[in-house]
Order: C-alpha cells, then sequence, then structure tokens
C-alpha cells in the first residue's frame, strides 16, 4: 500500500524524546520554550506560544485578540472543521466567504462582500500548503481595521510575497503527525506582538502568569516537552521534507498534465508551495478513488462536505450557498506526495491514473 501520509520519525527524534524522559522534566519545560524560538524565528516571528494542538492555536489566537460573543469572523468554508469550530468556541460568528477555484483559498473579492459592522477578523486558511492571497487580504484588513489570523495548519514554510505564512498576521500552526512537521499532537501562535503573546501564554496555562495567581479565564492548552523535543527534530529536517514535497509534485504534475479530465495544482507568483497535499481537480473523482485504493494506493478527500453544510452547522441555522467550494467538494482528490515516496511509488501513482482514464 502507498499511504497517502506518513510521519517521518527517525532515531533523533526517539532519541530526543528518551532525553527528555530521562530528565523528569516531562510536561512544559526548557524545550517548549527553545522549541518556541526557533519555530517562531523559522516562520518571521519574534514570539511563538507552542500549544496542545493546531485547534487550540486557533482558539487562543482568537481569545487573546478578544474575540467573542456579538463578533464576525470571516473565514473559508473549504477548511478542516477546526477552522471555523475554534471561531464558535468564543461565542463568536463564523461567516463564510467562498473559495477561489484555482487554490481553493478564500477569495479576497468574496470577504469584501461579507463585511458588516460586526466583522471583527479575517481568518484565512493556506489550504494544502498554499498560501492565500495576503497581499489583498492584508489591504481589505487594512482599510477596514480588521484582525486577520492566519490557519497556517497546513503551510509551515509557505511563502507569500517573500515572507512566511504565519507572519502576516496571528499564526496558527497544527503539528498533527500528518502535516509537513509533527510534534505527535501540538500547535503553535506566532505573532510579533509581546502583550499578544503574554496574553495567549496566559490563556493557554489557566489565566496565569504567576502561578496560582488567576488574572482571567484560561484553560490547560500546554505543550508539553516530549512534543517540542519532536518537534525541534523535525524542525530541522522540515526544508529538505518540503523540497522532497515539491520534487515529488513536480514529478506528478509534469506526467499528469496530459490528462484531460483533471487538473493539477496551480502555484501562484510571489508564492512557494510546501505540498501538504497534492490536490487534483478530477472527473469521475469517487470512482478514481475507488480505483486507486484496489491498486493499493491511498487518496483522499479534503473536504468532502464544506463546513457550512455539515450538519452541525444546518443545525446552527446556516444556509449559505457557497457554489465554488460546493463544487470543489465533489471534484477534489489528494494523491499521495509524501517525502517517503521513491520514484518507482510516484511511476505508479501516474500509471494507474492514466489506466483509469483509458478505460473509463
Ligand atoms: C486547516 C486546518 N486547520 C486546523 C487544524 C487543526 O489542527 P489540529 O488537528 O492540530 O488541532 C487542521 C489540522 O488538521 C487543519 O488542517
Amino acid at each position: 500500500m502507498i499511504p497517502i501520509a506518513k510521519p517521518l520519525i527517525g532515531k533523533e527524534e526517539i532519541d530526543a524524546v528518551t532525553d527528555v524522559l530521562s530528565s523528569g522534566m516531562i510536561a512544559q519545560g526548557p524545550k517548549v520554550e527553545e522549541f518556541e524560538q526557533t519555530f517562531s524565528e523559522y516562520t518571521g516571528c519574534d514570539y511563538g506560544v507552542a500549544v496542545n494542538s493546531g485547534t487550540a492555536a486557533l482558539h487562543v489566537a482568537l481569545l487573546a485578540h478578544g474575540i467573542g460573543k456579538g463578533d464576525e469572523v470571516i473565514t473559508s468554508p473549504f477548511s478542516f472543521i477546526a477552522t471555523a469550530n475554534s471561531i464558535l468556541y468564543t461565542g463568536a460568528k463564523p461567516v463564510f466567504a467562498d473559495i477561489e477555484s484555482e487554490t481553493y483559498n478564500i477569495d479576497p473579492e468574496k470577504i469584501q462582500e461579507k463585511i458588516t459592522p460586526k466583522t471583527r477578523a479575517i481568518l484565512p486558511v493556506h489550504l494544502y500548503g498554499h498560501p492565500a492571497d495576503m497581499k489583498a487580504i492584508m489591504e481589505i484588513a487594512e482599510d477596514n481595521k480588521l484582525i486577520v489570523i492566519e490557519d497556517a495548519c497546513q503551510s509551515h514554510g509557505a511563502e507569500c510575497l517573500g515572507k512566511r505564512v504565519g507572519s502576516f498576521g496571528t499564526g496558527a500552526f497544527s503539528f498533527y503527525p500528518t502535516k509537513n512537521m509533527t510534534t505527535s499532537e501540538g500547535g503553535m501562535l506566532t505573532t510579533n506582538d509581546k502583550e499578544l503573546a503574554e496574553k495567549a501564554n496566559m490563556i493557554r496555562a489557566h489565566g496565569s502568569k504567576v502561578r496560582y495567581l488567576h488574572e482571567m479565564l484560561g484553560f490547560n492548552l500546554r505543550m508539553t516537552d516530549i512534543a517540542a523535543a519532536i518537534g525541534l527534530v523535525q524542525l530541522g529536517k522540515l526544508d529538505g521534507f518540503i523540497a522532497n514535497r515539491q520534487k515529488n509534485a513536480e514529478i506528478l504534475s509534469t506526467k499528469l498534465k496530459s490528462i484531460s479530465e483533471i487538473a493539477t495544482p496551480v502555484i501562484r507568483d510571489n508564492c512557494t508551495h510546501v505540498f501538504h497535499q497534492y490536490t487534483i481537480r478530477a472527473e469521475k473523482r469517487d470512482k478514481l478513488a475507488d480505483f486507486l485504493k484496489e491498486k493499493e494506493i491511498g487518496t483522499g478527500v479534503y473536504y468532502p462536505i464544506p463546513i457550512h453544510k455539515q450538519p452541525v452547522y444546518r443545525e446552527l441555522g446556516y444556509k449559505d450557498s457557497l457554489p465554488i467550494s460546493e463544487k470543489e467538494s465533489e471534484e477534489v482528490i489528494s494523491l499521495p506526495v509524501h517525502p517517503a515516496l521513491s520514484t518507482t511509488d510516484l511511476q505508479e501513482i501516474v500509471e494507474v491514473i492514466k489506466e483509469f482514464y483509458a478505460k473509463e
């Protein structure tokens, strides 16, 4: 089986974890601090606040900006549900703006249409490893005095206009095992704002800066030193992982371009794509997925139901019609692109897809 994702954990990660376990400090400690410094530096930010998931990073970012009941946050409906749920957790209302069909990211023109006096923030998602249109989004935010929180959970290291994602507004990253780098479960908020970082720090630790003095309502969302130790090793390998993903993506695109029934991923000018997912738009998508499965090739559909159409959002009264998201959810399919693929694996993926369309 060629899996759709494969976390690459080596001896270095195992040794780093063993060292932490032997140290006696297995909760949040010096490794977390070191990981915050190195990851935020990598992203181009002054501060990093490590938490226990990407969802927590989004939630803490929103809370640290003071977003809550009565506020609206404009976001993409074509994402993992955690993007919108993090807004709901604060009491604010997610407002969905449709996506661009080329990059599957939120369409700045559609953001404009959704701004109301209640809008406090824009929460773009850099989906699949490709940055959202940050130039247009930052301009809209500036013109309307809106906060920008970037869901960079799938896009560690991706660049837009020479800047890494997560450094335009407040960044939120996930280190879940399928991501381009992992800590097992984990996440991080990135920012250049010292006060915001301090507030986020308190929110993740029971609203407290000084032990047993609780100045605000907080949570326990801390990362452990065990996770941070894995993250530090993985961060050192991240650029290599990304280069491999980009190389694999280029091979796939070159070989799949001639098939008229599919559209290969687009990389916008002034952007780098870190290929967390290699996602194509394919005719007869579900039949193709079944055929690939039969031939022992894993695929994924991210995401088969846009967030506004999920039962939990329907129950909340969402009745939006967002045609591009709805159409893409029926056509997209992600193929394996991870760094553990061999040349033979890539060849096989291409041949099986060609075989499918030759017979269909
Ligand atoms: C776009 C997006 N946002 C948020 C999340 C949530 O991250 P986590 O699973 O680490 O909570 C994920 C991860 O699956 C994601 O892909």
